[in-house]
């Protein structure tokens, strides 16, 4: 006991922890030194296969991954060792948590942390798709501009218009607390109205949910037809809460005015149609990509992996992975992580 109490930290909990953590893209060294200071790492750069994923995941106690990386079952049968999954992002559509949960597999994201970077990019967005920005610049770059005229390239000012958030989770809500800085008036769906009657009254709608079987294609041919005809659609949350093929059919009948997208139905392939389309602002996957938000989401990964690997309960679960924290963390507190752990 006495020569326990002896030994450096690091190898006292080295000596306490299952060894290895998977960590599946390049993390800052502060905070490798960090992990490697509590457990032994098996560090990669670049995008694994599915099959290179499960045969280096095999063995090793903790996983920390990206939203490109699919935990799945085949994933989990190959790693009977693994206790925790921490997602470096907000949404976890990535991760099966319900088949983690059944192996007692604890899967944690980054909420919060990445709140204000997603906000911003919504309002970028939101704004270079009203004021026609993406367009303009390319007139710019190719050297078509022809200079200062009266009637050109005339955009949609936001003052006195209706901002419709779907999504009542964090993101949503900063997106909404940005609005009066722009005279914008805002309404959420389910909370204000129904999705119907938000898309019929809003000029902005802001897609704020996380992918679920309930809200895939959520905004669809009929709910295309139902926006008004200046009405600008802006999806910074999952690609597949927009059927992308409806929305260029939209965009091309002019149902709608405009579109800006962060996310894909099929990423990093976008859609052949929307790429020619001069009413649509597309950005590649940019959310959550500051320096400051990215090194938090990662830090915060981090946290939840020592945390469980030392017994304690992770920071931040996901709301599913509940089953499987009781059985490890034998009915210790953990902070609860909300309904919409994505959003
Ligand atoms: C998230 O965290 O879910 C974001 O999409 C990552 O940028």
């Amino acid at each position: 006991m006495q020569s326990l109490r002896l030994l450096p930290v690091a190898r006292t909990l080295r000596a306490s922890l299952p060894s290895s953590v998977l960590v599946t893209r390049r993390i800052p060294s502060s905070i490798q030194e960090k992990l490697q200071a509590a457990c032994e790492l098996d560090l990669e750069a670049s995008p694994l296969s599915p099959e290179e994923l499960r045969e280096r995941v095999r063995g090793k106690a903790g996983l920390i991954c990206v939203l490109t990386d699919r935990i799945d079952e085949a994933l989990l049968d190959a790693a009977p060792d693994l206790r925790i999954v921490a997602n470096i992002a907000v949404g976890y559509d990535n991760i099966d948590v319900r088949a983690a949960a059944g192996r007692g597999v604890v899967v944690t994201n980054t909420p919060d942390v990445l709140t204000e970077a997603t906000a911003e990019l919504t309002w970028a967005l939101l704004l270079s798709a009203a004021r026609r920005l993406g367009e303009g610049e390319r007139v710019v770059r190719r050297g078509a501009w022809k200079g200062w005229a009266i009637d050109f390239m005339l955009g949609t000012e936001l003052r006195g218009k209706q901002l419709g958030i779907i999504g009542r989770g964090r993101i949503g809500r900063a997106v909404a607390a940005k609005a009066p800085a722009f005279g914008m008036t805002v309404k959420f769906a389910k909370e204000d109205m129904s999705v119907d009657e938000l898309l019929v009254s809003s000029d902005v709608i802001s897609i704020n949910t996380s992918l679920r079987p309930d809200t895939r294609h959520l905004i669809d041919r009929r709910a295309l037809m139902r926006m008004k005809r200046s009405a600008i659609l802006v999806n910074t949350a999952r690609g597949p809460v927009v059927d992308e093929e409806a929305l260029a059919w939209a965009l091309k009948e002019r149902l709608i005015a405009a579109a800006a997208l962060d996310v894909y139905e099929r990423e990093p392939v976008v859609q052949e149609e929307l790429l020619a389309m001069e009413n649509v602002v597309l950005a590649p996957h940019l959310g959550s990509a500051t320096r400051e938000t990215r090194t938090a989401m990662i830090d915060l990964a981090v946290s939840n992996v020592i945390e469980v690997l030392s017994g304690r309960p992770p920071l931040t679960p996901v709301p599913a992975t509940a089953t499987a924290l009781r059985a490890s963390t034998r009915g210790k507190e953990v902070r609860k992580n909300g309904a919409f752990g994505s959003e």
